[in-house]
């Protein structure tokens, strides 16, 4: 086959600032897919859009041509709408569990196709096979039947989805090339929009513990992936949340899934509950289902009965208890004061170095893992009080786990805090 364009000569185009066409981003990353275009050769592109950018244009095209590279799901033999909540990542970050079925408990399909972590955010299906017997893997015929027979579905992203993102994704990990924001777009969305959903609301984490740092960093992603989503036909819709301190008060598989269930029995810590009813009301609403109670779900059992059903329908057995790690090590307040500080990258590091992440995709991880606390900004505590507990099921790992605490709380006497606002801000209609 003789190959239209030459690699070499759209690398160049990049690099002088140039815009590539749609026939060129179509055919580079289907040659790449090929092996046509070697490694080295998408590293500098990789590199060029990192350091030059990308028109709007340009990110759509990508998109969708890493869409094409694989299969499309399709949910139109539902008779519900389908939405779907995709987050950007933070520690603590739990709120997939209790939104998926209380989405559905109000009669959307929620069909969620998510991932293992890597690093110091957790993954959704890691926490997940925590429960006893629970399997992440699915047929899409299977998804489809849980779909319909459930409302809500939370299982692995098949190997046939996006295949061109997967090996990009792989080759900017190790050259450096993860922060490009059209790169980091359109590798969410190719997946989220060959996933099938009809609505999607993104949860953009702001902040130490996330990604994007700063709030215009989070904002120029955040417009990016509503334009690709709303451009391939997909009702988009993303918040700004705040990641400066992580979620709940919790970290870790086993600790993030009874937080889960705390919170769809109608407890749990606030922050938790407030940012699963706003993204529901969100979702809700994108899908034409608006005036409703939506925290009244969390309360009734009716969020709760969809999540067993799920559970269930995915050989997970609740009746069975979580496990408990086989150590703990306890850390108290250093002086007495106020919680002005508590950096949710520390923890999401000290999560993973107990066992509840891993560093390379291989590793498996520890279903008690994790840390738990038990205080919120701006909380009075006394010197000597137990503030975090380490959980671990081998406690070699506590020396290095207490190396990633060293700054991270901070007590100031007689300090006022302001509670820092969750919600930053909305884009999208
Ligand atoms: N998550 C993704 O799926 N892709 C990126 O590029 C970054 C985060």
């Amino acid at each position: 086959m003789i190959e239209p364009f030459a690699a070499v000569d759209l690398i160049a185009t990049k690099r002088e600032f140039g815009e590539l066409s749609t026939a060129e981003i179509n055919w580079i990353i289907d040659a790449y897919v090929r092996g046509v275009v070697a490694d080295e050769q998408m590293a500098a592109m990789a590199m060029a859009i990192l350091l030059n950018g990308m028109q709007m244009r340009e990110i759509v095209d990508w998109t969708q041509a890493m869409i094409n590279s694989g299969e499309r799901l399709d949910f139109s033999a539902l008779s519900a709408s389908t939405v779907d909540k995709h987050s950007t990542g933070g520690v603590g970050d739990m709120i997939t569990l209790p939104l998926a079925p209380l989405v559905a408990s109000f009669g959307a399909a929620v069909p969620q196709l998510s991932g293992r972590g890597l690093g110091h955010t957790g993954g959704t299906l890691d926490k997940l096979e925590s429960i006893p017997n629970w399997q992440a893997n699915l047929t899409n015929a299977q998804m489809l039947q849980v779909l319909k027979d459930v409302g809500a579905v939370i299982c692995a992203a098949g190997a046939g989805l996006a295949p061109a993102d997967k090996k990009l994704y792989a080759l900017r990990d190790v050259t450096g090339t993860i922060p490009a924001i059209p790169l980091i777009a359109s590798s969410i969305m190719s997946k989220k929009i060959a996933e099938g959903t009809s609505a999607l609301v993104l949860d953009v984490k702001v902040g130490a513990g996330a990604f994007m740092k700063t709030l215009e960093q989070a904002t120029l992603l955040a417009t990016t992936m509503v334009e690709i989503g709303n451009a391939a036909g997909v009702k988009t819709r993303a918040l700004l949340t705040n990641m400066n301190n992580p979620l709940g008060r919790a970290a870790g598989n086993a600790l993030e899934v009874q937080q889960a269930i705390e919170v769809l029995n109608g407890g749990g810590p606030k922050d938790v509950v407030d940012l699963t009813v706003e993204l529901a009301t969100q979702m809700l609403d994108l899908v034409g289902i608006s005036n409703v109670d939506v925290a009244a779900n969390l309360n009734n059992g009716k969020a709760a009965a969809k999540w067993e059903a799920m559970i269930k329908a995915q050989g997970g057995d609740l009746s069975q208890p979580l496990a408990t790690a086989r150590h703990t090590h306890q850390l108290t307040a250093g002086s007495t004061g106020v919680v002005t500080e508590f950096d949710a990258l520390a923890v999401g590091i000290a999560a993973w170095r107990l066992g509840a992440g891993r560093s390379r995709k291989e590793d498996t991880v520890q279903a008690a893992a994790g840390v738990t606390w038990n205080f919120e900004l701006g909380q009075q505590v006394n010197a000597g009080d137990p503030i975090i507990t380490l959980h671990s099921d081998d406690e070699s790992r506590f020396e290095l786990a207490l190396d990633a605490f060293k700054d991270a709380v901070t007590i100031e006497p007689d300090a006022i805090v302001k509670k820092p606002d969750l919600i930053l801000g909305r884009i999208g209609a």
